[in-house]
């Protein structure tokens, strides 16, 4: 955890209790060791998404669907998210647990590679858009989501600060010196893009937030 002990667990005692569809996605990760967003991340993005009024919120990773269901969540009864994914025993898993929660009517589960999947999108259509793939993939992953943003649309990134190790510079042993200097490289040219405004926030392992101008 990027912040004290202290602060994670006063987090962790604020949070309500999670329904049992989320406790049982988050028992199953930790189990099975599949990454998914930590509660605060989560529920971050349920904040953002009904920020912004999202309708269309499209995501790179879906995994079990943790993610998913804090966004979907948050959407209008006619609104979607399109969510890829490339682990096939996991989109499925996700399908499952999205319908049990009651929001797969509002999901587009893609098995596919978001590199390929998210060029067929239309262009300036989405309101909110979350990337939780392949870190060395963000740079391809933005690239091919840019123009799929409304203006006034969120973007947020997970991951972005790596347990600290970005803001260390340095290896921790379990990312590599090569992983986080292009984890530096990609904040700092999201930070600095032209048709963005953004922060990077301490919350979970570092969630990267902007808005599209
Ligand atoms: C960190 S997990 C996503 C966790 C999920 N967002 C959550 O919080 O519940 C990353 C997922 O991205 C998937 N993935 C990796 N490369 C991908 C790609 N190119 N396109 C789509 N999904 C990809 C992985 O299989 C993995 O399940």
């Amino acid at each position: 955890m990027i912040v004290t002990d202290a602060v994670s667990a006063y987090l962790r005692e604020l949070r309500p209790a999670p329904d049992p569809v989320l406790a049982e996605m988050e028992a199953h990760a930790a189990r099975d060791g599949i990454p998914i967003v930590v509660p605060s991340t989560g529920e971050l993005l349920h904040v953002l998404a009904l920020a912004c009024g999202a309708r269309q919120i499209v995501e790179v990773g879906t995994a079990i669907g943790v993610s998913t269901v804090y966004m979907a969540r948050a959407l209008p009864a006619d609104g979607t998210i399109v969510s890829f994914e490339v682990y096939e025993e996991r989109h499925d898993a996700a399908r499952s647990y999205l319908e049990r929660a009651g929001v797969l009517e509002r999901c587009d589960l893609r098995l596919q590679d978001a590199r390929n999947g998210l060029a067929s999108l239309p262009e300036e259509r989405f309101d909110m858009a979350f990337i939780d793939g392949v870190k060395a993939q963000y740079g391809d992953y933005f690239d091919a989501l840019l123009p799929l943003l409304r203006a006034g649309a969120v973007l947020a990134v997970d991951n972005v600060l790596m347990s600290g190790s970005v803001a260390e510079g340095s290896s921790d042993g379990h990312w590599t010196e090569d992983q986080i200097a292009t984890a530096r490289a990609f904040n700092e040219r999201l930070i600095g893009h032209q048709q963005l405004i953004g922060t990077v926030t301490p919350v979970g392992d570092g969630v990267l937030v902007a808005v599209r101008s």
